[in-house]
Order: C-alpha cells, then structure tokens, then sequence
C-alpha cells in the first residue's frame, strides 16, 4: 500500500509507529473543491475552516493560502490560528460555556465572537463592548453520523435554545451592540444531502422571526460544518454538489421571502476537508487467541480515540495484504490499560501475524488532535507527503517533552 505514491511500508520504517501520515495535495484539492462547489453568482460565501478536525500549523497554513477564515473554540486555537498567519477579521470564535478568560483572548484576537448562551452576553461585556456578534442557536433539532456528535437539538450541551434567541439578541441591542451574525452546528459526520437544505431552511424560518421582532439585518448566516466522509461499512459519499446547490437554492430564497437583507453565507467544515488526506500506520505487536480472538497493535485510544468514545469505525488495511481473502475474525485493540481500549470488534481480516502493519484510513480528522500520553504512551509522530516527498512534520513526544513541565517541590 502506499500514499500519494510513498510506500507505507518504508514510511513505517523510517519513523516508526504509531504515525500519522497526511497527503497534503489532497487536502489542498479538498479546499479547493469545496469552495469551487460553492461558487455563485447569487450568494456570497464565507468559509471557516474548523482548525479542531486537524490543527497542525502546516495544514492551517493550505487553508489561510486557499483563502479560508478560522474557526476557533479555545484561546489555544486562537493563539495557533494567529500564528499560523490568519487575519484577525477572518477568525470566528465558538466557545461554549466561554470563561471571561476565553472572552478576553477572542475580544483581543479581533475574532467575530459566536456566543454559546444568553448568559454568555455579560460575561462579554464585562470584557469588552464588540461592533458585532453571533449567538449560536440550536434550532431544536440535530443530527450526527453518532448521538456524541449530534450537536443541535434538545439533547446537545451547545447554543441558545430557538426560544430564547429574541430575547438574547434583543439584550445585545439593548447593551449598544449594532451588527450581528446567526449560527447553528447542529451535527457532524453527515451523509443525508437533504440534511442540509432542511435544517437550513428551519433556521432561517427562526431567523425570520427574529427580523420580524427585532428588525434584526444578521451580516451572516452560519451553517456551521457536519459534512461527512465515508468510513466503513455501508457509509456512503455525501454528494457535496448536491448539498450546495440545494443549500444555496434554499438560502437565496428564504433571504428573499423573509427580507433577511445581504447576508453571506458562512460554512465551517472541518472532517470534510482533511479527513480522507489522512491514515494511521499501527504495527501489530501481539495476537492472542483467547476466549476471542485478538490483534494487539502499537496505537491505542492515547493515539487515535474515535472508537473508543463514539464507537467509531475505520477502514483497516494489512499492509501487502489487501488482496487476500479475509480468513480470521478479530477484535482489534491497543495497548492501554483500559477495557475500551478497542478499535472494533469482530472485524474481518485477512491472516493477520505479528509484525504486520495496520493500515487506519480516514484518519486526518480527530484523530491526532485527540492523542494523549496516557500510560506514558507518548503522542504519535506526524508526516507530510507535499510535492512528491515525505517530510516529518511533528517529531514523537519524548520523555524529556512529558517530563519538562513538572517541578520539584
Ligand atoms: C462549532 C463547530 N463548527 C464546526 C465544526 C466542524 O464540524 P465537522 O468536522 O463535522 O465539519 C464543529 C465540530 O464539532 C463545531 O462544533
């Protein structure tokens, strides 16, 4: 197997495993794509890239270079976003539950702050007084390849409820505040085109309202991200053409029989763009045949946690081995010291032995942002495939990396 041409055989032995390895043309294309689909005469686009799916300074930098903004959720990211290169007016900050200190640091940035919650008003304004600001409002309902990434509706810890988004954007008019923005993110991992149109439409149905009360013209409506890639099994490709051109069609007409003004419209996709430019090479360490079958590999939830927290399924290759019938069905875990340390269960596999490489497809989106020295088990190294080479991009967490921050009493 290899990646962009790069076998992954020797890309395992120059750095070891477990390793990330990113074809950077792809993403790139990614980037392109989706805003060459979202091209129209009629509505005008805003694109955040949402820098939590892979926050790696050299990816960030493909997406500044291609004209995306920032969405940011932490002080962390607004600090990597600048440094990275990004104009403070093209960084979007969603917190939630946002301390005065994560506040302060948007309000420095210059970021369009998107605040989670009503409350979320004073403990701004005890910061600052910004020209704009967006609340994000969950609409009610949501939808999520997973109920952990189900983001909208009246199970999801995000956003204003519908019902209190008068009221909300009323005391931001009331405290002097003049422009604003509307936002939903409502689920990730989606692979319904029509999921889109329709929750766009019932958010602009509530926006309605709220020109209606407040006359409100909102500069922006923000869609947020949610499109999905396939991973396993029946998943399949979500037609992203079909999704804009449905998106847009519902945009330009809600703007026009509400009277909504000349919003853009702002997307924030994040799994989308880097996703599927993205593996995880494991190498196997051990097989048990027990009251189950077991291959034990070098990476575990500390590497690449998506199984273990929502159950998350990936496409795993054998390396050299991906023409071979299956013949052996395994669970497949990794090293922690944990019961849910396991990637699947009852997958079948081709005759796996140790030594073999497993091969996590799918794997530039939450997958090394998430990793964690637990057990002392030290956060992976990354790789960059760019113009036909590859390049260490991040150099394996060491002992001396863990133990610097400690102090003796
Ligand atoms: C506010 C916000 N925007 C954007 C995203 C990106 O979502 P996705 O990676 O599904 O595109 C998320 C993900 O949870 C989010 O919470």
């Amino acid at each position: 197997m290899n990646i962009s041409g790069i076998s992954i055989r020797k890309l395992a032995e120059k750095y070891g495993t477990p390793l990330y390895v990113y074809d950077f043309k792809k993403i790139r294309y990614n980037a392109q794509r989706l805003k060459a689909t979202f091209k129209s005469d009629g509505v005008n686009v805003d694109f955040y890239y949402a820098m939590k799916a892979n926050c790696h300074p050299e990816i960030l930098k493909i997406f500044i270079e291609e004209g995306y903004g920032m969405d940011c959720v932490s002080p962390g990211e607004l600090q990597l976003a600048l440094f990275a290169g990004v104009k403070a007016g093209h960084i979007l900050y969603t917190g939630n539950y946002e301390s005065p200190v994560d506040l302060q640091a948007a309000y420095n940035a210059g970021a369009k702050i998107n605040l989670d919650d009503i409350s979320s008003l004073d403990r701004l304004l005890k910061v600052g007084k910004p020209e704009l600001i967006t609340y994000r409002i969950n609409p009610g309902k949501g939808r999520g390849k997973y109920e952990q990434i189900t983001t909208g509706g009246d199970k999801a810890k995000f956003g204003v409820p519908y019902e209190k988004a008068v009221i909300a954007y009323k005391n931001a008019m009331d405290a002097g505040i003049t422009r604003f923005g509307a936002h939903m993110m409502t689920g990730s991992g989606v692979l319904d085109e029509d999921h889109f149109p329709y929750m766009l439409e019932l958010f602009m149905n509530e926006l309605g309202e709220i020109k209606k009360e407040l006359g409100i013209n909102f500069e922006f409506i923000d869609m947020g991200g949610g499109f999905g890639i396939p991973y396993f099994g029946d998943d399949k490709t979500l037609d992203v053409e079909t999704v804009a051109k449905e998106t847009m069609k519902v945009f330009q007409q809600k703007v026009k029989e509400l009277d909504l003004g000349n919003p853009t419209l702002a997307l924030e996709p994040g799994r989308f763009l880097v996703g599927d430019a993205g593996l995880m090479i494991s190498r196997v360490t051990g097989i048990k045949k027990g009251y189950r079958t077991f291959v034990g590999i070098d990476a575990g939830f500390n590497t690449l946690i998506r199984s273990a927290l929502y159950g998350a399924q990936h496409p795993i290759v054998v390396d050299g081995k991906e023409d071979l019938e299956t013949s052996m069905i395994v669970d497949i875990c990794g090293q922690i010291c944990e019961n849910t340390d396991i990637f699947t269960k009852d997958r079948a596999m081709p005759e796996t032995e140790e030594g073999d490489l497993l091969v996590f497809t799918q794997a530039g989106a939450y997958g090394s942002v998430m990793a964690m020295p637990y057990n002392l088990r030290y956060r992976p190294a990354e790789v960059a495939i760019a113009n036909g080479e590859a390049k260490l991009i991040t150099r394996r967490e060491t002992f001396d990396d863990y133990i610097s921050r400690f102090q003796t009493l």
